[in-house]
């Protein structure tokens, strides 16, 4: 069923009058919880107010959008919008008479937020350098705003045994981190011919899975025929009664890859025969209302001299798009948080500077892209003076956390202050920040891994163990040297042992500065932890950490 504005704006009353029938108390808190999950609206730590998730997908903003956005975090949620690790914005504090009136806004701009929670297909994500990268097969933005559109009004989607994620990547970087979704669509050109390699079954959890290829290379234009196939295999053979087994990669532990992999290709021929055509014909509607945004200003080269903080800046947070003389500019956001008054007027910046476009990405920045070199430093000026104008984007310090503690009922620990203690403490790494460019730290505050620690650098969970004197106190175990990318993916090796947070920093310090000294050339992280092998880091870690246990 096509996701027309009008089906769009039925659905949204239709919602509206159950969340009426439940304030009036027509509706127990048990019939509600699927109502409200639907729309991405969850309970909050403290069960009286809600958190609000919202759909972006690839993570693209317009700054209409992001405006929008910013008037109704300051209204209805204290003014704080958080970037999540799926490219999606989350407001907490919001009280539960607001939520039609936000929606309603949101559906102004072109935003819905149905799907975002539930069994259902979740925010697509795409590669944030997507359309602007330097020897990528072609850009899969479109492809991710179809998939989007297609999965919306889709009768199996609400019906789903579980939240099944779908990503597109576009380099070797795999910043969406392909092989942790359900569908990892990965582009590739044969014969000049777009189309994608197709991996399925990933997710992280308490028991992380790694995506498997199951087509080798599926022609761009069935696409939707292959999704289709892949999500029915999952609404046919997923787990329906035990939840926590319910996700498509138990699918493919159950029924073997090889078997897994026939069902996929013969669903997809039966798909390909009931419908193929039609979805052909489908996706290219979708993929042709789709307009790329355009710079406003003509391209220009970086300014010759920079020094300092901004010389900095230039090396670690602006990436050199494939059309010469334009750039995108990563802003930092710590721990993904940005206030209202930020976010417009970096909306603003974006439509001053670039094409009115920002993009989020999965590790929690906003990437304002189609800014010409001459305006650069304006922008960092107007950013810095915004205290967002942080240099070292992807490096050491800039920590992903979940929310732990301070917002999640399931938390052990308390991650996001250890992220904030880790930034600082990092932060006086000096030259070290630098000589190790990117490298990523992610933490979870409990096994089920929503800061993906399965597949950072180092990756931190956190736990609760009871010390001598019978107090709980947290300590964290660590991963490390984890592979995103199409082929290869790994997640983190096991350091043996489990740390206090007080020695954490101590010893990340210690890891880091073994990895610096003992590298070789530009050899990444996880190739020095296979070479070095991971009792060496045990050592490192071990020495650093008085209290290990
Ligand atoms: C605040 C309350 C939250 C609760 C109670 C919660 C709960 C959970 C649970 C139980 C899982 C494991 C699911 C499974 O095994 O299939 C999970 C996974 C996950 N969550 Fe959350 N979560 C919360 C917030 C968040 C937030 C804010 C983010 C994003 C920043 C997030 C991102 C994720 C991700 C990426 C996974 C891994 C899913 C996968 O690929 O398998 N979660 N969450
Ligand atoms: S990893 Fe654990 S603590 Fe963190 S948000 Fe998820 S469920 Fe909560």
């Amino acid at each position: 069923m096509r996701a027309t504005e009008e089906l769009r704006w039925q659905a949204l009353q239709a919602h509206a009058g159950r969340v009426e029938r439940y304030r009036r108390g027509e509706l127990s808190d048990d019939e509600f919880r699927p109502i409200r999950l639907s729309y991405g609206l969850y309970y909050q730590l403290d069960h009286t107010s809600h958190m609000q998730r919202i759909k972006l997908p690839g993570g693209v903003i317009t700054a209409e959008q992001a405006e929008a956005m910013a008037d109704i975090a300051e209204e209805y949620a204290r003014g704080v919008l958080h970037v999540t690790t799926r490219q999606d914005i989350q407001l907490h504090w919001v009280a539960l008479e607001n939520v039609i009136p936000m929606y309603e806004r949101l559906h102004a701009v072109g935003i819905s937020t149905r799907g975002a929670c539930a069994d259902s297909v979740r925010n697509i994500t795409g590669c944030f350098h997507s359309g602007l990268l330097d020897g990528e097969p072609f850009d899969v933005v479109p492809y991710v705003f179809a998939l989007n559109e297609y999965f919306l009004f889709h009768p199996l989607n609400v019906t789903l045994p579980r939240k099944f994620k779908i990503s597109f990547s576009s380099c070797a970087y795999d910043c969406v981190q392909g092989p942790v979704n359900d569908i990892a669509f990965y582009p590739h050109l044969r014969d000049g011919r777009p189309g994608f390699s197709v991996l399925a079954g990933g997710g992280l959890g308490a028991q992380p899975f790694l995506a498997k290829p199951v087509a080798e290379f599926v022609d761009a234009q069935d696409m939707l025929a292959i999704a289709e196939a892949i999500v029915r295999v999952q609404h046919r053979l997923g787990e329906r009664k035990n939840r926590k087994k319910a996700r498509m990669k138990y699918v493919v532990q159950r029924l073997g890859l090889e078997n897994f992999r026939r069902e996929v290709e013969t669903t997809y021929a039966a798909v390909q025969k009931e419908m193929g055509a039609r979805l052909r014909q489908e996706l290219g509607e979708l993929l042709s209302a789709y307009t790329p945004r355009k710079p406003q200003h003509p391209p220009a080269e970086l300014p010759q001299q920079a020094d300092g903080e901004f010389a900095r800046w230039l090396k670690t947070n602006v990436f050199h798009q494939k059309q010469a003389g334009y750039f995108g500019l990563t802003v930092q956001l710590p721990l993904g948080d940005i206030t209202s008054e930020q976010l417009r007027r970096l909306a603003a910046l974006s439509r001053e500077h670039g094409a009115g476009e920002l993009r989020a990405s999965n590790d929690q920045n906003l990437f304002l892209p189609w800014v010409p070199g001459n305006r650069v430093e304006a922008v960092w000026r107007a950013l810095a003076e915004m205290e967002l104008g942080a240099a070292d984007a992807l490096h050491i310090t800039d920590v992903v956390s979940c929310p732990g503690a301070d917002y999640c009922s399931l938390a052990v620990s308390r991650s996001m202050g250890m992220a904030e203690v880790l930034r600082q403490e990092l932060a006086q790494a000096g030259s070290l920040i630098g000589d190790l460019g990117v490298f990523r730290i992610r933490i979870s505050g409990c096994p089920n891994a929503c800061g993906q620690h399965h597949v950072g650098d180092i990756g931190l969970t956190g736990m609760s163990l009871q010390e001598a004197d019978g107090q709980h106190r947290p300590y964290y175990s660590l991963l490390v040297g984890a592979r995103l990318g199409e082929e290869g993916a790994a997640v983190g090796k096991r350091v043996a042992g489990r740390f206090p947070a007080p020695e954490v920093p101590k010893v990340i310090l210690s890891i880091a500065e073994f990895y610096r000294q003992e590298r070789r050339g530009a050899e990444r992280f996880a190739d020095f932890v296979d070479r070095v092998g991971v009792e060496r880091i045990n050592q490192i870690a071990r020495a650093a950490a008085p209290h290990v246990r």
